[in-house]
């Protein structure tokens, strides 16, 4: 049986968030680990995969909730909803100027410098990755199956 297009939206998205989540967690070890010892040949390349996700994969993520998940919620008719919605929304931004900070930092790393505060980095990790798994639970719990229920809706509305 053929896989429905919006089906695969989803599972795609899904399977983005499970990316980030266990990058965040990737990084979080390695920072961490830099507190004993410096980061080694693998570490730094584990390092520049993780700027890279989330400088291109998670931004474009992001741009596509934007686009085409939070739109339709917005124009909808529950308050809480799109109180929810709103929240997210300000959290792309919060999540880009923390990254903003954070990305220059691990690209140093990953091509072997550390020119910056070890505490002062994992501080910025800390707060990156708790803004973003807040963000992901909100998606995965009321954002995405949300807009999922919008679709059938639409899905019934039209047949
Ligand atoms: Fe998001
Ligand atoms: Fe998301």
């Amino acid at each position: 049986m053929a896989i429905a297009p919006e089906a695969m939206i989803f599972t795609a998205m899904a399977d983005c968030h499970g990316q980030m989540q266990s990058h965040l967690t990737a990084l979080e070890a390695l920072v961490k680990g830099m507190e004993s010892s410096p980061l080694d040949a693998a570490g730094q390349k584990r390092i520049g995969a993780i700027e890279a996700f989330f400088s291109s994969t998670a931004r474009q993520h992001h741009a596509l909730e934007e686009r085409y998940f939070f739109p339709p919620l917005l124009a909808g008719d529950e308050p809480d909803l799109i109180a929810t919605v709103r929240g997210l929304q300000q959290d792309h931004g919060w999540i880009e100027e923390n990254w903003i900070e954070l990305s220059p930092q691990l690209s140093a790393l990953a091509s072997g410098n550390n020119w910056f505060d070890l505490a002062e980095l994992a501080h910025g990790v800390e707060v990156f990755a708790e803004l973003c798994r807040l963000h992901l639970e909100l998606e995965d719990t009321l954002v995405y199956p949300a807009t999922r229920a919008r679709l059938v809706d639409l899905a019934e509305a039209t047949l």
